[in-house]
C-alpha cells in the first residue's frame, strides 16, 4: 500500500486524537523524515492536519472525502468497486457518464467537493456549498438490461435513507419520487439519468445529500435540512458515503434479480404519504387524489377524485405542495 495512504488510515482510525510522529513512523516502517514527507503529501492533496508540538499530528474532523478511505472495507459486489473523488467538477453525473466506455466502469462512484453545474430534477440546478456535503454519482452499465428505471429511482432514495440511519443514527423519511427527509424537510435529492453509450444502457444515479450545510432556502415551503443540524455535530461524510454505497449495492443486486417485494415494503414503511390526498403533476397534467401505493415498477398509484386510478412514473413527475 502507498505509505501516504497507510498514514492517512492510521490518522483517520485514531479519531480526534493526536498520533506521535515516532509512533506513525514505526507503524508504517518509515523514517521520521519520510513520515513528514508523506504528511506533507497528504496536506498537498487537501487533507487538513493539525500539529501539536507535544502530541504529534491529528486529522482535522470532519475529514475531506478520500477515495482510498471510502473503498477500504467497503466490501460491495457492484456499487463502489471503484471510487474517484474530485475537488471540483461541472456535474458528477456527467463525469460518471463520461467514464462509461472505460473498462470496469460498472459500479463506479464519482464524488466531488463542489459542482459548477449540479443538476436537479425537472431542469433545476442543485446548489451545495463546497466541501460540506455529498455530491455522488454511481454509474451502472446495465448490459444486458436488468435494472428497471423506476425501481432504481426509488431504491436510491431508500439507500440514502438507510445509509443516513446506519452512519448517524438519524431517522430519515421518504417522499415520492425520491426526496429524503429529516423531520419533513428535504436533506437529499436524487436524479437518475439514462443514456445509451455504444448501444449499452447506462444509468447514472446522482445523489445530492446535505451532510454539513444546507443550501439557502429556495421556493419550497420549508427550508432544506442537513444531517449535522440534527446530529448536533459535524458529520463524517466518509462513513455516510460508505453506508449509502453498501445499501445501494444491496438494492441494485436485488433489482437485477427482479426481487422487488422487500424494496417495496421498506420504501413504503418510510413514507408518510399513503392514504394522503395530494396533487401530482405528470406529463403536464395535474392529478388530484388519494395515494394508494408506491410500486417499484409502476410508480405512484393514485385514486383520483374523478374515480380514475392512475399510475404515475417517477421520471418528470412532481408533487404540488
Ligand atoms: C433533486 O432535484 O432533488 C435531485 C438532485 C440531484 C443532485 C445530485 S448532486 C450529484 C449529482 N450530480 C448532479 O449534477 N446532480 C446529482
Amino acid at each position: 500500500m502507498d505509505k501516504a495512504h497507510a498514514i492517512l488510515e492510521r490518522l483517520y482510525d485514531h479519531g480526534d486524537g493526536y498520533l506521535g510522529l515516532h509512533e506513525l513512523a514505526t507503524a508504517t516502517g518509515l523514517t521520521l523524515a519520510q513520515t513528514q514527507r508523506r504528511l506533507d503529501t497528504l496536506a498537498a492533496r487537501g487533507h487538513r492536519l493539525d500539529y501539536s508540538p507535544a502530541h504529534g499530528v491529528a486529522l482535522v474532523r470532519p475529514p475531506m472525502l478520500d477515495a482510498h478511505l471510502i473503498e477500504r472495507r467497503l466490501d460491495t459486489l457492484r456499487v463502489g468497486r471503484n471510487v474517484i473523488c474530485f475537488p471540483e467538477v461541472a456535474s458528477t453525473n456527467d463525469v460518471a457518464l463520461a467514464c462509461a466506455r472505460q473498462k470496469d466502469a460498472d459500479g463506479l462512484a464519482v464524488l466531488a467537493e463542489s459542482q459548477r453545474a449540479g443538476r436537479g430534477r425537472l431542469g433545476r440546478s442543485w446548489i451545495s456549498p463546497p466541501g460540506a456535503n455529498i455530491l455522488l454519482s454511481v454509474l451502472l452499465v446495465d448490459d444486458p438490461p436488468a435494472l428497471a428505471h423506476e425501481a432504481l429511482t426509488i431504491a436510491a432514495g431508500l439507500a440514502v435513507a438507510e445509509g443516513i440511519e446506519q452512519a448517524t443514527g438519524l431517522t430519515a423519511g421518504l417522499k415520492w419520487p425520491n426526496d429524503v427527509l429529516l423531520e419533513g424537510r428535504k436533506a437529499a435529492g436524487i436524479l437518475v439519468e439514462l443514456r445509451k453509450v455504444d448501444r449499452r444502457r447506462c444509468l447514472v444515479v446522482g445523489i445530492g445529500l446535505n451532510a454539513n450545510a444546507a443550501p439557502p432556502a429556495g421556493q419550497v415551503d420549508r427550508p432544506p435540512a442537513c444531517l449535522a443540524e440534527f446530529a448536533g455535530a459535524p458529520v463524517d461524510r466518509i462513513a455516510v458515503v460508505q453506508a449509502l454505497l453498501r445499501r445501494l449495492d444491496a438494492w441494485v443486486l436485488r433489482i437485477a434479480a427482479a426481487d422487488l417485494d422487500e424494496l417495496h415494503r421498506r420504501w413504503v414503511a418510510r413514507c408518510s404519504m399513503l392514504n394522503e390526498r395530494i396533487t401530482a403533476v405528470s406529463g403536464g397534467t395535474a392529478y388530484v387524489g388519494r395515494v394508494l401505493d408506491v410500486s417499484p415498477l409502476e410508480g405512484l398509484i393514485l385514486a383520483c377524485d374523478n374515480g380514475q386510478r392512475v399510475h404515475l412514473p417517477a421520471e418528470g413527475a412532481t408533487l404540488r405542495p
